[in-house]
C-alpha cells in the first residue's frame, strides 16, 4: 500500500507539471500565469477538485504520439466563489500551445455537461493556439461538441469566458455564445481570420491588436463586455460578476445584505438635471447615488456609450439596470445602443433579475448610416427584449422621453409594472423645435418674425407637453415623484414585485428581429 500511495504522490506530481519548468518560466517572464495558477487565484482557497486529469491525447499523427502530457492542455473540474459552486475550465498554453483536440474538447464537454446538471455558472479561461492542426477533424469536431453546449446551456446556466491568451478561427465561436466576454488589457486577442490571412486575401496590413485586441472588441465590435488591467484584476472582475448572478434560471440572485438604508434620500438628485433641457449630467452619478452602497458594477462600459447597462443592488437584491446616456450623443438610441441593450435585457430576465430603467432619451439617432445599418431591426431588438421581459420592470423617466424612444425605453405600453416620471420628465411625440417646424410650418414661413413666432409656440409646446401632469391623468406615469425618493421608491416597488409571476404564452421560441 506505501508503495501504492508513493506512486500516487508521483503521479500527481507528474500531472500537475503541466508543459515542463522551460515553458512555465516563459509563462512568467511574459508576465502571464500557469492554468493552474489562474484556477488557484480565482477560487476560494482549497475549494478546487480537478477532474480528468489524466486524459492524455490518443494521436500519433505528426509526431505527436511523442508529445503526450497528462491533461492534454487544459485542467477542469469546480470550486467555490462566494461560497457557491462554479466549473471551469482553464487552457494550458504549456501543453501543445492550449490547443484543442479530441480529448481536451471532451474534457470540456465534460464539464460544461456537468455544470448544466448541477445548475452552476462554468467559467471558461480561453488561452489557446485553436484547433490542434494535428488531430484534423476530431478538433473542429470537439469544437462543435462544445458550441452546441454552449448554446444548450444559454439561459440555463451563466457561462462566462475569460480570454487570457489567443484565441482564434472559430475557437471564438466558444466565447461567442456566451453570456459575457473578459480580456485582459494586453497579450489577448480574438479573431476568426487574423493578420496573414487578411494580408494575403484582402492585401490589408494590421496588426494582432489592433484587429483583434482588448480595446478593439471592447469599444468597437462589443464582443467584449469587461476589460481587466492584468489577469488578477480581470479574474476579480469576474467573481465580482458572479457575486450579482444566481446560479442558475431557476434560482434568484443571493441577496447581499447592506447597511445602506432603504431610506436614503439624496438631495444632490434634486440638482442632477441641468435647467436647460439641453446640457448633459453624469448618468453614472445619478445611478450611483441612487444604488445600494453607491456600487454600480458596469457591463460594457466602453462600447455604445449612449446606453449605460450594468448591475447594481436596491434594497440587498440584485438589479439590471439601463439608463440612456445625456452624455454621448445626447444619450439617444442607435444600432449599438439596441444591440447592447437587448442582450443585457434578455441575459437579465433570463436569470430573474428585475430591471429597472432611467429615461432620458431625445429619440433614435437620426442618420443615413443608421438606417443603412438597419436601426428599424435593430431597434426592434431592443422593444422586443423589453416586451418580453417578465422580470419587475421599473422605470423612471429622469427628462426626455420622445416618440418611438419613449415606447422602447420600458415604458407601461411594453409591460413595465411601475412607472415614475420626475417633475423634470418631458413626455411627447417628439422635441419641441422638430414638433412646431412640423405643425405649425405655414405660420412660421408666412409670418413677420418667424423667430418670435417660433420662440412663443415653442414656449406653448413645453407648457403642454414638457412635463409629466398629461401622461398621468392617462395612467401612463404611476406617480410624479421627488428624484430623493428614487431610492425608496424604487426599492418599495421591487418588494410589492417580490412575487411576480407572469409568463409569456407557450412557443417554441420567438423570432426575435436578428
Ligand atoms: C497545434 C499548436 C497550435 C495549433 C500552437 N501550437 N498552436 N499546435 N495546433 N493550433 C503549438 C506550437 O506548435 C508550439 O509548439 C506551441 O504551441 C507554442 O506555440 P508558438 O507558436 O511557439 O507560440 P507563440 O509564438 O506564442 O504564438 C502563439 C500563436 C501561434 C499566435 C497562437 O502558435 C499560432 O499562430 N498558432 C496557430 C493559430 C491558428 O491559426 N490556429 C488554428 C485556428 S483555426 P512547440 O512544441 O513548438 O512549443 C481553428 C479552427 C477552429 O481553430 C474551428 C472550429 C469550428
Amino acid at each position: 500500500m506505501k508503495n501504492k500511495i508513493k506512486g500516487l504522490i508521483k503521479l500527481r506530481e507528474q500531472k500537475n507539471q503541466a508543459g515542463g519548468p522551460d515553458r512555465i518560466k516563459k509563462r512568467h517572464q511574459q508576465g502571464k500565469m500557469t492554468a493552474r495558477e489562474r484556477i488557484e487565484y480565482f477560487f476560494e482557497p482549497g475549494t478546487f477538485v480537478e477532474l480528468q486529469g489524466y486524459i492524455k491525447h490518443h494521436s500519433s499523427n505528426f509526431g505527436l504520439d511523442k508529445k503526450k502530457f497528462y491533461g492534454d492542455g487544459v485542467i477542469t473540474g469546480f470550486g467555490k466563489v462566494h461560497d457557491r459552486t462554479v466549473y471551469v475550465f482553464s487552457q494550458d498554453f504549456t501543453i501543445l500551445g492550449g490547443s484543442l483536440g479530441e480529448m481536451h474538447a471532451k474534457k470540456i464537454v465534460n464539464v460544461m455537461d456537468l455544470a448544466l446538471k448541477a445548475g452552476a455558472p462554468v467559467v471558461g479561461i480561453n488561452d489557446s493556439g485553436g484547433a490542434r492542426i494535428q488531430e484534423g477533424i476530431s478538433s473542429l469536431a470537439g469544437y462543435g461538441d462544445i458550441f452546441y453546449r454552449n448554446t444548450i446551456a444559454s439561459g440555463v446556466i451563466p457561462q462566462i469566458s475569460v480570454i487570457m491568451g489567443p484565441c482564434a478561427g472559430g475557437a471564438v465561436y466558444s466565447p461567442g455564445l456566451t453570456d459575457f466576454i473578459f480580456m485582459v488589457n494586453q497579450g489577448t486577442f480574438m479573431f476568426v481570420t487574423g493578420p496573414e490571412v487578411i494580408k494575403a486575401v484582402n492585401k490589408e496590413e494590421v496588426s494582432f491588436d489592433e484587429l483583434g485586441g482588448a480595446e478593439t472588441h471592447s469599444s468597437l465590435s462589443g464582443v467584449c463586455h469587461f476589460v481587466g488591467l492584468d489577469e488578477k484584476n480581470t479574474l476579480d472582475m469576474v467573481k465580482e460578476l458572479l457575486s450579482y448572478l444566481p446560479q442558475s434560471n431557476i434560482e434568484e440572485p443571493q441577496p447581499v445584505e447592506t447597511d445602506d438604508p432603504y431610506d436614503r434620500m439624496e438631495d444632490k438628485l434634486n440638482e442632477i438635471v441641468p435647467s436647460n433641457p439641453n446640457k448633459p449630467y453624469n448618468i453614472k452619478e445619478l445611478i450611483t447615488l441612487v444604488v445600494d452602497d453607491y456600487r454600480f458594477f458596469e457591463v460594457h462600459q466602453n462600447f455604445s456609450q449612449n446606453l449605460t447597462v450594468g448591475f447594481a443592488r436596491l434594497g440587498g437584491k440584485t438589479v439590471g439596470i439601463i439608463a440612456n446616456n445625456p452624455d454621448v450623443y445626447a444619450g439617444t438610441l442607435d444600432v449599438n445602443a439596441s444591440l447592447k441593450g437587448a442582450r443585457f435585457i434578455r441575459f437579465c430576465d433570463a436569470f430573474n433579475i428585475p430591471l429597472v430603467s432611467f429615461v432620458d432619451v431625445p429619440g433614435f439617432l437620426p442618420g443615413q448610416d443608421q438606417e443603412k445599418m438597419g436601426i428599424i431591426k435593430h431597434g426592434a431588438k431592443l422593444l422586443y427584449a423589453y416586451s418580453e421581459a417578465t422580470v419587475p420592470k421599473l422605470t423612471v423617466i429622469t427628462r426626455k422621453a420622445y416618440g418611438g424612444a419613449y415606447i422602447v425605453m420600458s415604458s407601461k405600453h411594453l409591460g413595465a409594472d411601475i412607472v415614475y416620471a420626475w417633475p423634470t420628465a418631458e413626455i411627447a411625440v417628439m422635441g419641441p423645435q422638430g414638433a412646431i417646424n412640423i405643425i405649425f410650418k405655414k405660420d412660421i414661413s408666412t409670418a413677420e418674425q418667424p423667430e418670435t413666432l417660433k420662440e412663443r409656440l415653442i414656449t406653448e409646446y413645453r407648457e403642454k407637453f414638457a412635463n409629466p401632469e398629461l401622461p398621468a391623468t392617462f395612467g401612463y406615469i404611476d406617480d410624479i415623484i421627488m428624484p430623493t425618493e428614487t431610492r425608496p421608491l424604487l426599492i418599495k416597488a421591487l418588494e410589492s414585485l417580490e412575487n411576480k409571476a407572469l409568463t409569456n404564452p407557450p412557443k417554441k421560441h420567438g423570432n426575435i428581429p436578428l
